[in-house]
C-alpha cells in the first residue's frame, strides 16, 4: 500500500485548490424576499460566469465547448460520416474489448473527481455533495456497462448486432452520472455515439467526454457535438442513419422527436410528478427526512424528485408530521454550491413558467406551511416552499414543476391516496412509508411507477441495484431501464445465427 503522504501527493490540483472565492452562506432561517433594486444581493450568474473561468479543469473541456459550434447541415452530415466509418472496427472489438476501454473509463473519470465536481457546482448550481454522488454513480454506470458489454454477444442461435450510431443528448440536471451513463451504454453494445450537449451543461459533458476520450475511446467513435440549436438539431436527430437516440429530458421534448421523425428509435426517460405516501404506521421520523432529501435535493430538480407526500388517516389528521416537515425544510441551508456547508443550490435559470407559479401562487383550499423566498438579484435561489391543502385534481396536484416546492395532500385510506398518487399522466419514481406488511402488497399492486420505494427516499437510484426507467408519460421507448440488465438488448437487435453451408 501506498503511504498516506503518496496518495496525497496523487490528488490531482484542484482537489487541493484553497476556495477563497467562495461566495457568501445564505441565512439558513428568516429568508425575506430580495428586492431586485438591491444591488448587494447575490447574483448567481455572474458568480458561477468567475468560478468557472477559474476552475482549473481541463483545457480540452475549454476548448470543446468553447469552439465546437457545428452550424451547418453540412457540417453535422460530416461527423455522422465519420462515426459511421468508425463503427465496423469498434464493433469488431468485441464486448471484451470494449468492456477494458469502458474499464479505463471508469478509472479517468474518478481521477477526475474534483474537477468534474467543481464544474457541475459552477456550471449547473449543484452542490459538492450531490456532485460527488454524481461522480461514482458514472464510475458504476462505466463499470456496470462493461460487465453487461461481456455478457451481450451471443444467446443461443442469435447473434447480437449493434445499432451503428446513436446520438445522445443528455440532461443538464444529472449532467455527469446521466451523461456518462447514456453515452457509455452504447459504446459498451458496439455503437458509435454523437453526443449534443445539454445549452446548460455543456462543459460537464465536455469534461465527460474528455475522460472517455483519455480512457482511449476514439475521437471517431464518440463525437462531442455542440449542434447548434433550432433545424440543425433537428437535422442530426432526425437523420435516417441514426438509428438510436437517447433522451432525458422532458416528455414534449420527446414529443417534438418524434413529429420530426415519426420511426424515430427513442429510447427516451422523461418527465415525472412523484409522490410518497405516509400511513400511520410508518416511522414519521425517518419519512420526514426522506421526504425533504427527496423533495429539496439539487432544489427539486430531479425528475425522481417528490413534489407530493401524501399523508393517510392519522397522519393527516395531526399536525406532528406537517410540523416536522416545516422544521426540516426551513433548516436547509440555502446558498451557493461550491460552499460545503450548502444543503441546497441555486435553480439553473431564473424561475419562470410554471416553476414560478408554484412558487409564487397559491390554489383553491391551499396555503404556505414554509413559504419560498427569492434570495438573489435574478430568481435562481429560492428558499424552499412547503403548501399544505393541495386538492386531488389540481394544478399543483398534476403538473411537474421541476423546482423546490412541496406539497402536502391528504388521504382517507391507502387506497386512496395510491388513487392521488397514480392521478398525473406520469409514472416515474413512487414512495411508501410503512411498516405493515399488509399495505406494502396493496400498494405493490396498485401503484404505477416504474421505481419503487419503501421506507426510503425516492432520488438517486443505485446502478445495477435499482434500474431507472419510467412508466406512463415518463418513458417513451422500449421500457428498458438505464443500469439494469437489459438495457444494451435495446441498444440493437437479435439477427439469426449464419448457418455456414
Ligand atoms: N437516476 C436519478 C435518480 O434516481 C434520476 O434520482
Amino acid at each position: 500500500l501506498a503511504s498516506l503522504a503518496e496518495l496525497d501527493a496523487e490528488v490531482p490540483e484542484p482537489n487541493r485548490r484553497q476556495q477563497t472565492d467562495r461566495a457568501p452562506q445564505l441565512p439558513a432561517s428568516g429568508f425575506a424576499n430580495a428586492d431586485d433594486s438591491d444591488s448587494s444581493l447575490p447574483n448567481v450568474r455572474a458568480w458561477g460566469r468567475e468560478v468557472l473561468a477559474k476552475v482549473p479543469a481541463s483545457k480540452l473541456g475549454v476548448d470543446l465547448v468553447s469552439s465546437a459550434a457545428f452550424d451547418s447541415n453540412e457540417a453535422v452530415d460530416v461527423l455522422i460520416e465519420r462515426a459511421l466509418a468508425a463503427q465496423a472496427e469498434w464493433a469488431a472489438q468485441g464486448g471484451e474489448g470494449r468492456a477494458a476501454l469502458l474499464r479505463r473509463a471508469a478509472i479517468e473519470l474518478s481521477k477526475r473527481r474534483g474537477q468534474l465536481i467543481e464544474v457541475a457546482a459552477s456550471e449547473t448550481g449543484k452542490t459538492l455533495a450531490e456532485g460527488d454522488v454524481e461522480i461514482s454513480e458514472a464510475i458504476d454506470f462505466a463499470n456496470y456497462y462493461a460487465l453487461s458489454a461481456t455478457k451481450l454477444e451471443q444467446v443461443q442461435g442469435a447473434t447480437f448486432v449493434p445499432s451503428k450510431l446513436t446520438v445522445v443528448t443528455p440532461p443538464w440536471n444529472f449532467p455527469i452520472a446521466i451523461t456518462a451513463g447514456s453515452i457509455l451504454a452504447p459504446l459498451a453494445a458496439g455503437s458509435t455515439v454523437i453526443v449534443k450537449p445539454a445549452p446548460q451543461a455543456k462543459r460537464c459533458a465536455a469534461e465527460v467526454v474528455e475522460a472517455l476520450w483519455a480512457a482511449g475511446i476514439s475521437k471517431d467513435v464518440l463525437i462531442f457535438a455542440d449542434v447548434a440549436e433550432g433545424p440543425i438539431g433537428q437535422h442530426l436527430i432526425s437523420h435516417p442513419s441514426v438509428d438510436r437516440v437517447i433522451l432525458t429530458g422532458a416528455y414534449e421534448t420527446a414529443k417534438l422527436f418524434r413529429s420530426w421523425r415519426s420511426d424515430l428509435p427513442l429510447l427516451a426517460e422523461t418527465s415525472g410528478k412523484n409522490a410518497i405516501i405516509v400511513t400511520p404506521s410508518a416511522d414519521l421520523d425517518v419519512a420526514a427526512k426522506d421526504v425533504v432529501k427527496s423533495a429539496f435535493g439539487h432544489a427539486g430538480q430531479k425528475c425522481s424528485a417528490a413534489s407530493l407526500v401524501i399523508l393517510v388517516g392519522s397522519v393527516a389528521d395531526s399536525d406532528r408530521f406537517r410540523n416536522q416537515l416545516v422544521d426540516a425544510a426551513s433548516s436547509l441551508k440555502v446558498g451557493f454550491p461550491d460552499n460545503p456547508e450548502t444543503e441546497m443550490g441555486p435553480i439553473i435559470e431564473p424561475a419562470a413558467g410554471k416553476l414560478k407559479t408554484a412558487l409564487t401562487t397559491l390554489g383553491e383550499g391551499e396555503s404556505w406551511l414554509v413559504e419560498p423566498h427569492k434570495l438573489d438579484v435574478e430568481g435562481r435561489l429560492y428558499s424552499p416552499g412547503v403548501r399544505t391543502g393541495v386538492q386531488p385534481n389540481s394544478y399543483y396536484h398534476l403538473t411537474e414543476f421541476f423546482g423546490p416546492v412541496l406539497g402536502i395532500m391528504t388521504a382517507k385510506n391507502l387506497e386512496e391516496a395510491i388513487e392521488l398518487q397514480n392521478a398525473s399522466a406520469y409514472g416515474l419514481t413512487a414512495g411508501l412509508h410503512t411498516m405493515d406488511a399488509a399495505e406494502l402488497s396493496l400498494w405493490l399492486e396498485k401503484v404505477q411507477a416504474g421505481n419503487l420505494y419503501v421506507n426510503r427516499g425516492i432520488t438517486g437510484a443505485i446502478v445495477q441495484r435499482q434500474p431507472f426507467g419510467g412508466w406512463k408519460r415518463s418513458s417513451v421507448g422500449a421500457g428498458a431501464k438505464a443500469g439494469g440488465p437489459n438495457y444494451l438488448v435495446h441498444l440493437g437487435s437479435w439477427q439469426p445465427a449464419v448457418i455456414e453451408g
